[in-house]
């Protein structure tokens, strides 16, 4: 069987649905992506609580001064969080901070976005903040399903670091083009939570997915 290559961001879900969401599709899905939204409105409990059902990826997108990071990290650690994503873009010392908490928590460093704003100043970037979070031994990287190209350029670099793609349905992306090209996970949001079936979306892109998969290896 291969591994489940989707991972769930419930951005906005009152909890009950966040958390039957998550019963309903857990065994389908690599992880749970939350963002402050849902946090925000459920308070940080709902880490613990979705931890029941499947991987909890916090995405804080954090971008403080090592201490913070850390604190930020340890809170989301206690809480269950299988991961927590953070910027890159800060430098080596704050994202270290994040990977020191534990092994048990992982940490996915973004090194490019998906907006076009993006293009401005974070994405001329890339490559030294890949290698900023290949020095500290980041578990992931986040780079932008929308953008085939630069997944390829990545996976190219055989950082050993797992991608991560958001950018997928309403932001453009196809989540078989992204893997294809090289993403490990790929990161959707409204095209799974706002649909009437979530289920069957999820299904549906697991079954393009495996099917596409058939000659490319997990790496
Ligand atoms: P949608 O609804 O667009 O949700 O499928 C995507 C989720 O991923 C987040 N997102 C990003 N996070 N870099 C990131 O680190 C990006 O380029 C990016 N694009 C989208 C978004 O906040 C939402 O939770």
């Amino acid at each position: 069987m291969t591994e489940n290559r989707i991972v769930v961001a419930i951005d906005s879900q009152e909890k009950h649905r966040a958390i039957d969401l998550a019963k309903n599709i857990s065994d389908e899905i690599f992880a749970i992506k939350v963002n402050w939204p849902l946090i925000l409105e459920e308070g940080h409990s709902i880490i613990s609580k979705l931890s029941a059902f499947s991987k909890v990826i916090c995405d804080f997108k954090v971008a403080d001064i090592p201490n913070t990071n850390r604190l930020i990290a340890e809170k989301v650690h206690k809480d269950g969080a299988f991961a927590i994503i953070a910027h890159s873009v800060v430098g080596e010392d704050s994202l270290r901070a994040i990977s020191q908490v534990s092994d048990d928590l992982k940490l996915i460093s973004v090194v490019s976005m998906s907006h076009p704003g993006a293009e401005s100043f974070l994405n001329p970037l890339s490559d030294k903040l890949i290698e900023n979070a290949r020095k500290v031994n980041s578990y992931g990287l986040i780079a932008p399903g929308n953008n085939t190209k630069f997944i390829s350029h990545i996976k190219a670099l055989d950082t050993g670091m797992k991608i991560f793609s958001p950018g997928i349905g309403v932001q453009g992306g196809d989540p078989v083009d992204a893997i294809v090209a090289g993403t490990d996970y790929v990161i959707i949001g409204r095209s799974i939570y706002l649909a009437e079936k979530p289920q069957d979306v999820v299904a549906d892109i697991n079954g393009k997915i495996t099917a596409a998969l058939k000659n490319i290896p997990m790496s």
